[in-house]
């Protein structure tokens, strides 16, 4: 397995690829892997001829205020995992190499990136668009995977691919839960151990929501007053968000008609987790 540091080493790996005719997946991460991203390597594995992974722990998306330099970082450890997953390159650049002095140009989808986390981080979908389409055009992927479990930044990136008309597909992985429904995230690594038992009630609000959606509660205003209210009642949990939007536009929505997703942000401490899901009128 390679490990690529330069855009011009990796721009020249890519062009041995295409010349052969072949194709490249890309599934982009900050690294500190786990099994959610080697889930989407797998699935990455059977898309296109060749596998490649981005390790970056994008600066331009963090906020002064967030956690970047504290961000958990072990990249022998990912290494190891990207072995076992069958990745064939890693691209592992530093700050100054995506972001050299002069560096002044940002991609920004609008609307969008403007509800659910761009109300408390509204600069971070410009750091997540600018550098997933740095990557693209650095590594020209056939086809991208990305994860349910970050399903506005799944929505905002399908949305610039369109508008840029950038000539690659992007597919999504559900998310992948922990055995107690814990939806995993490099994050988690920040949880104690108390709140960390707190957090499952993130995944247990959310099904509780789409068991009432089954048994035919239609009323977004409802389910999103009994999701708030068992997060509420956790101890150490801080609602940043409970909505619940359309599954494309991320627009509120005021009944549930068909499908719409219901997504929420809650703070244990300085640790930020989010989580989705979608739900349906029918089972
Ligand atoms: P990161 O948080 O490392 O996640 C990388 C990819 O893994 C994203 O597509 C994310 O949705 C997916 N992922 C993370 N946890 C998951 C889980 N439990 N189940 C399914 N998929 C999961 O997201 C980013 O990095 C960055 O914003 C990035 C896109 C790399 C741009 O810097």
């Amino acid at each position: 397995m390679d490990v690529i540091t330069t855009v011009k080493e990796m721009k020249a790996a890519v062009k041995a690829v295409k010349s052969r005719g072949e194709t490249i997946c890309l599934v982009p991460t900050m690294g500190y892997l786990h099994k959610g991203h080697t889930d989407l390597m797998r699935m990455g594995r059977n898309l296109a001829d060749h596998l490649f992974i981005s390790i970056f722990v994008n600066p331009t998306q963090f906020a002064p205020n967030e956690d970047l330099a504290k961000y958990p970082r072990d990249f022998e450890r990912d290494r190891a995992l990207c072995v076992e997953a069958g990745v064939e390159c890693i691209f592992h650049p530093s700050p100054e190499e995506m972001y050299p002095a002069g560096y002044a140009t940002y991609v920004n989808v609008e609307g969008i990136t403007e509800t659910l986390c761009g109300r408390s981080r509204p600069t971070h979908f410009r750091g997540v668009t600018t550098v997933v389409a740095k990557l693209f055009n650095i590594c020209e992927p056939d086809v991208s995977v990305f994860g349910e479990k970050d399903y506005q930044q799944l929505a905002v990136i399908r949305r610039m691919v369109r508008d840029l008309d950038m000539g690659v597909r992007i597919v999504a992985h559900p998310t992948v839960r922990e055995d107690d429904g814990l939806a995993m995230s490099s994050r988690n690594a920040y949880l104690g151990a108390d709140q960390r038992t707190s957090a499952l009630v993130l995944s247990r609000a959310l099904a509780h929501a789409a068991d009432l959606v089954l048994k035919g509660e239609r009323d977004a205003s409802k389910l999103r007053k009994a999701a708030s209210e068992m997060i509420a009642s956790t101890p150490g949990a801080i609602i940043d968000y409970v909505e619940i939007v359309h599954p494309d536009t991320l627009q509120f929505v005021d009944f549930i008609d068909g499908s719409a997703v219901m997504a929420l942000a809650v703070k244990f401490g300085t640790t930020r987790l989010i989580d989705n899901t979608v739900l349906r009128t029918i089972g």
